[in-house]
């Protein structure tokens, strides 16, 4: 590993497992140090204890533990350079008039109003800090390229989209930098069975996607640490799918 991370402290949600797990696996390789905020205690312990990175309990739709993963970040490391949004949630893939109330407020908490709650905390502390800073946020192809039976997901992760780029270009002068990434379809992670809808629907899926797999862990880890790193100084406002050629 080259070191890119290097001396950097970076915050990842949702780093218990799937995605987030592989992210700050990358992050810890590059040199960084990592915070895995999760809402489930267990499960993100463990995985902390495993990649020696330090842990915190946060339900990201609340402002609360926001502010408290801001203080416990403070007093460990005195700073924050990177955050990478990437908890996120969905409902099982289902006709939108079947959709309920509590699916699309789960969606909208936890996609979007998480990540207001990530800027409108931590984007003070870094201009205080002076140092710049970069945001990345797990989007996803649902929301640049939407398939029916996920209408309020795809929105969600439209709003994520846009929302990073209204930030790049207004937090530019403090140099704090906002990118987003967009996974494919994974085989494997937590809410893989919910976007599929049924297993069956798996090879379907796969077909569509010219380089013939799922994304993973590993692909989205890579491209998270190139946008944290020096190597991505001048990338700011870009979406980056991450999808195998899914979205030309
Ligand atoms: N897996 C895919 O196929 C896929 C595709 C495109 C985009 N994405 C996006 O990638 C991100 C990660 O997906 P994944 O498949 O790794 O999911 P996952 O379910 O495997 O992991 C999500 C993690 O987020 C945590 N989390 C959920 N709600 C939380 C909350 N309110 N507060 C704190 N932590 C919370 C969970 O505990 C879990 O550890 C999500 O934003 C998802 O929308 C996933």
């Amino acid at each position: 590993m080259s070191g890119k991370l290097s001396g950097k402290v970076a915050i990842v949600t949702g780093g218990a497992g799937g995605f987030g797990k592989g992210i700050a696996e990358k992050f810890k390789q590059e040199g960084a140090e990592v915070i895995i905020a999760d809402f489930v205690e267990e499960a993100g312990q463990k995985t902390a204890s495993e990649l020696k990175c330090e842990f915190q309990k946060c339900n990201v739709t609340s402002r609360q533990d926001w502010e408290a993963l801001l203080k416990f970040a403070d007093e460990k490391f005195g700073k924050i350079d990177c955050v990478i949004n990437n908890a996120g949630t969905t409902y099982r893939n289902k006709p939108t008039n079947d959709v309920m109330d509590e699916d699309f407020d789960k969606c909208f908490a936890v996609n979007v109003k998480a990540i207001y709650y990530s800027t409108n905390v931590l984007v003070p502390y870094m201009q205080k800090q002076g140092t710049g800073g970069s945001f990345v946020s797990i989007a996803s192809t649902a929301g640049i390229r939407p398939r029916p039976g996920l209408t309020w997901y795809n929105a969600s992760k439209a709003a994520v989209i846009n929302a990073t780029n209204t930030m790049a270009v207004e937090f530019a002068k403090d140099n704090i930098r906002f990118n987003s990434v967009c996974p494919v379809v994974a085989l494997g992670t937590g809410l893989t069975d919910l976007f599929l809808g049924k297993p069956e629907n798996e090879k379907t899926f796969i077909a569509t996607v010219p380089l013939g797999r799922g994304s993973t862990p590993k692909d989205i880890a890579n491209v998270c640490s190139f946008l944290c790193s020096s190597d991505a100084e001048f990338l700011t406002g870009t979406n980056i799918p991450v999808d195998g050629g899914r979205c030309v």
